[in-house]
């Protein structure tokens, strides 16, 4: 089935009935190589299912540096960002070197009103972008700074000499990293707008730029409101809206496709996140 007659090739879903653990995943690393979007809809899917499924399908979990999600268990599963407001498209954690594959949602309540989760497939994106928006992008790399707090960097390592050992393996031309007196983590982290998709080398505009507060190219420059806008409208007139049903579990392409939330009304919606690295 597919998610949306927008694509025909993209999207898939799978429907079943009992424990989403229950359910033999073999046939989804190639399900997921070919459509890049799996929705699984009908199973028995609480948290804990959803952390066993995913689990089964992945090689590593990353942890988010958002500390403004609430962790269920361990950090690697966790809420979505607080407040209900619309969220433009966005790849996950593309302004670090360790960018997952993957991003799990799980749905156990949706809103009373609005808050679909939306995807954007980065390859479309591309396509559409205005010639001059994308010449910009590529010639200029986006440059990515952040500054975390000792709270936020224990959580990838313990301490700050594991954690140079880990930050020292990013190639050092795009990444750069410096702890402060304070023990505040900053990041420098210079990464294209446009990058090969992980199955089937195609070209997406699939990035963290609209997640990024002060984008900037990776000279310093400001990046040009036009084509800040330009990436919105062409975005925004991309999106598929995932209809949300309780129990639904959605296993997203990290390198193609970019995701945000539509705004929503009321306290029920309960949408949780995982993001990982996969072997397929
Ligand atoms: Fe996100």
């Amino acid at each position: 089935l597919g998610l949306s007659p927008r694509y025909e090739d993209i999207g898939a879903t799978v429907c079943g009935t009992g424990k989403l653990e229950d359910f033999d995943a073999s046939g989804i690393p190639p399900l997921f190589q070919q459509s890049n979007v799996v929705l699984f809809r009908g199973f028995d899917a609480g948290q804990d299912q959803f952390r066993i499924f995913s689990s089964k399908l992945s090689r590593e979990f990353v942890t988010h540096v958002n500390f403004s999600r609430e962790p269920y268990g361990d950090r690697t599963m966790t809420s979505v960002s607080p407040g209900k407001d619309h969220f433009f498209a966005h790849a996950e954690m593309g302004y670090l070197p360790f960018k997952p594959d993957v991003a799990w949602f799980y749905c156990e309540k949706p809103a009373r009103k609005g808050g679909e989760t939306t995807i954007y497939d980065g390859v479309q994106a591309l396509k559409q972008l205005g010639k001059e928006t994308r010449r910009l992008f590529e010639e200029k790399r986006i440059l990515f700074c952040l500054t975390l707090p000792v709270s936020v960097w224990s959580e990838i390592a313990p301490d700050k000499s594991l954690l140079t050992i880990y930050l020292s393996k990013f190639d050092s031309k795009v990444f750069s990293f410096e702890f402060d007196e304070a023990d505040f983590l900053h990041t420098r982290f210079v990464s294209s707008a446009i990058a090969n998709t992980r199955y089937n080398g195609h070209s997406a505009f699939c990035n963290s730029l609209l997640d990024s507060n002060v984008p900037l190219f990776e000279d310093g420059s400001p990046i040009p409101k036009s084509a800040i806008y330009d990436v919105i409208s062409v975005t925004e007139a991309l999106s598929i809206p995932i209809m949300w049903q309780a129990g639904d579990v959605l296993m997203l392409d990290n390198s193609r496709f970019m995701h945000g939330r539509r705004e929503f009304e009321g306290q029920e919606r309960k949408v949780l996140v995982r993001f990982s690295n996969v072997a397929f």
